[in-house]
């Protein structure tokens, strides 16, 4: 069945994580929102969490957020998560929503860059991947 009520979120350093976002936004037809700005989190059917891997690990300010977020106002997180390895997903982020008991539906790893190690990542193609799985699970499937 089709998601109606979704939000996007997202945490960037190099604005990968901003620009995948703003592309599913688009294509959801809702806004994506920096954690920076601290979103308020009304009642959300499906979140996406977008965000980087930096030394294994999540930014702070996305793990604060989603420590932050009212468990009783979620239904599912979707984590869409953009490293260079294309290996190492949102494993403190997971953990979190594990604990707050919000079902995480899937993760998409997404092809990222550092410095010249797969440089010019994402491209036009891996941001339109990450729009495809959001679309996919838009329509519940
Ligand atoms: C300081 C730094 C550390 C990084 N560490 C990792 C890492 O441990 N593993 C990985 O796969 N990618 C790593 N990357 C690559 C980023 O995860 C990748 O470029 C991602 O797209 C960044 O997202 P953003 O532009 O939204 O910040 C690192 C990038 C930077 C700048």
């Amino acid at each position: 069945m089709r998601v109606e009520n979704i939000r996007v979120v997202y945490a960037t350093k190099t604005k990968h994580s901003k620009k995948i976002a703003e592309d599913i936004s688009l294509a959801l037809n809702v806004q994506a929102q920096n954690v920076t700005d601290n979103p308020r989190v009304e009642e959300t059917e499906l979140l996406f969490i977008v965000g980087g891997i930096y030394g294994g690990d999540s930014l702070p300010e996305l793990l604060n957020f989603v420590h932050d977020l009212d468990a009783k106002k979620i239904g599912k997180a979707a984590l869409v998560t953009s490293c260079a390895s294309k290996k190492q997903g949102q494993t403190k982020v997971r953990k979190i929503l594990e604990e707050k008991g919000i079902e995480i539906v899937d993760e998409l790893l997404c092809q990222g860059s550092f410095l010249f190690f797969k440089w010019g990542r994402p491209n036009q193609a891996d941001v339109q991947e990450a729009v495809d799985f959001a679309r996919r699970l838009q329509e519940g499937l």
